[in-house]
């Protein structure tokens, strides 16, 4: 049943119509929870909140899979108005953005000139830049495109899916040197042939991924599952990691008892801060993760 919901939540999450409708009539329905907001505004109000309690973040303009270049051009000045607004108002946030947002499915080369020119402003502003990773069909453009811009702006990551059969070599050969790697178990829908269907297998590959990188480069540990912070926790502890070589991530709304534990502890504690009007596919990603949400939503729906 949980599997259904899952496949069922990510298959309604890629459609435009549905996302389309939900935003005509307004109806948020529980995604506040997990989403910041709709405007710039609402996602500097919730960093503020946020680091005033010791948690940094990073924020990301929702968006994906836009098929016209004027949609990407926006999604482009969305980024660098987040980027000015993070350093004009002193957050302590750095910017997460993803690349079929910018036009990937268009011209890649349109993608390329956008990431250019928002790397260009992070890097004069000094904030660090990250891809999030998207579907398996745009991973290899997207390291592809990260390995060549990573050339002329080095403060800028990318994500790792765990469940992705070819992740651990691409942790080995991308995060080398220092290299900043977030590192996720992975959100979309995919086939067995290039992901891990059975959860234990994700979680292993993940505990393992987290490994290596910790000792080759800087690792963004990006979870709320406890049992594999804690176990992480107890090797860094025994390989004499430093805490200046990883940190924690959590998305908005999730586990902020957690979140705020690890940051009384001392460690790094870094929130992932979405908002915008494209909220749907975020949207229906949380509630596959874990369809218990679906009863928190028809909670809230039946306030109304
Ligand atoms: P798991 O799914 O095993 O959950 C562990 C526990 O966390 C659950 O038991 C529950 O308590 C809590 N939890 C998890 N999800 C929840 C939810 N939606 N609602 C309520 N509670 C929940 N993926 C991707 O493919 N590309 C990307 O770029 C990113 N980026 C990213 C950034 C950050 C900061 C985070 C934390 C995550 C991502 N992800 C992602 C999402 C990631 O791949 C994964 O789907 C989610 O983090 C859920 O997996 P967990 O590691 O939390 O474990």
């Amino acid at each position: 049943m949980e599997t259904l919901l899952r496949k069922l939540f990510l298959a309604i999450g890629l459609n435009k119509s549905a996302a389309r409708l939900m935003r005509r009539y307004g109806a948020r329905l529980g995604a506040a929870r997990f989403v910041a907001g709709t405007e710039l505004r609402d996602a500097a109000e919730a960093v503020k909140r946020l680091n005033d309690e010791g948690l940094l973040a990073t924020v990301d303009h929702l968006g994906e899979f836009v098929r016209h270049a004027e949609d990407a051009k926006l999604a482009a000045d969305m980024c660098l108005m987040t980027l000015d607004l993070i350093h004009n108002e002193g957050l302590q946030a750095n910017l997460s953005l993803k690349l079929t947002s910018l036009g990937l499915d268009i011209d890649p080369a349109l993608c390329e000139s956008h990431m250019r020119a928002i790397l260009s402003r992070a890097n004069e502003l000094r904030i660090f830049v990250r891809i999030d990773m998207e579907d398996y069909a745009h991973c290899q453009a997207a390291i592809d495109l990260y390995r060549k811009l990573k050339r002329d702006y080095p403060n800028f990551g990318i994500v790792i899916q765990a469940y992705l059969r070819r992740s651990e070599l691409d942790v080995r050969t991308l995060g080398r040197n220092g290299a900043n790697l977030r590192l996720v178990k992975g959100a979309y829908k995919e086939s067995p042939q290039v992901a891990y269907p059975l959860k234990k297998d994700v979680d292993e590959a993940f505990a393992k991924l987290i490994r290596i990188q910790l000792k080759q480069g800087y690792a963004a540990i990006a979870t709320h599952d406890e049992a594999i912070i804690e176990q992480s926790l107890r090797w860094i502890a025994d390989n004499n990691i430093p805490n200046e070589k990883f940190e924690f991530q959590m998305l908005y709304g999730i586990r902020e008892d957690l979140q705020k534990q690890l940051a009384d502890e001392g460690y790094r504690v870094r929130v992932y801060v979405p908002y915008g009007k494209d909220w749907f596919g975020y949207f229906m990603r949380r509630l596959a993760e874990r369809p218990a949400n679906v009863w928190f939503l028809l909670k809230h729906m039946r306030r109304k």
